[in-house]
């Protein structure tokens, strides 16, 4: 019985802090996303919910909520890296030579990260 709660709960918690599952919304798997943001190091420089050396995934959905080329605009951030918008401290790039995430990975961060306006708790 524990086992088959676990990942119930955790899955329950993930919704939380989605809000109301907004996961869906996005079309992308929220918890394949938060996995993928940890494993890239995103969550270094990121939380959900608050800043830390760059803006919080909240505050960014907000500022391009909205907007019709809002997930062109973020995949090509993190593709390109980007700075200029949010403070002084750039973001670096994952695509082109870098070579750390595929187009495809970082247009489904990008539709997540967009997911995120009413995120609340830390990953
Ligand atoms: C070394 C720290 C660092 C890491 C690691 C990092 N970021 Fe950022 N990120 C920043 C900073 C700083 C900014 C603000 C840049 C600016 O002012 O334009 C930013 C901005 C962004 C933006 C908003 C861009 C815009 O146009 O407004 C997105 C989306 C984003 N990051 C996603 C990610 C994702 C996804 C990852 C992991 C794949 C990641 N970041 C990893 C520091 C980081």
């Amino acid at each position: 019985m524990k086992s088959t709660l676990r990942p119930l709960l955790a899955s329950a918690l993930v919704g939380a802090a989605l809000l109301g599952g907004q996961a869906h919304a996005a079309g992308v798997d929220a918890t394949k996303m938060l996995d993928l943001a940890r494993s890239s190091g995103c969550l270094a420089c990121h939380a959900l919910d608050h800043a830390k050396v760059g803006p919080s995934y909240a505050e960014i959905a907000r500022r391009y909520q909205g907007r019709p080329d809002a997930v062109h605009t973020l995949q090509q951030a993190i593709l390109n890296g980007h700075s200029g918008t949010w403070g002084l401290v750039p973001m670096p790039a994952y695509g082109g030579s870098q070579d750390l995430l595929t187009a495809a990975q970082a247009r489904d961060l990008a539709r997540w990260v967009l997911s995120q306006a009413g995120a609340r708790a830390a990953p």
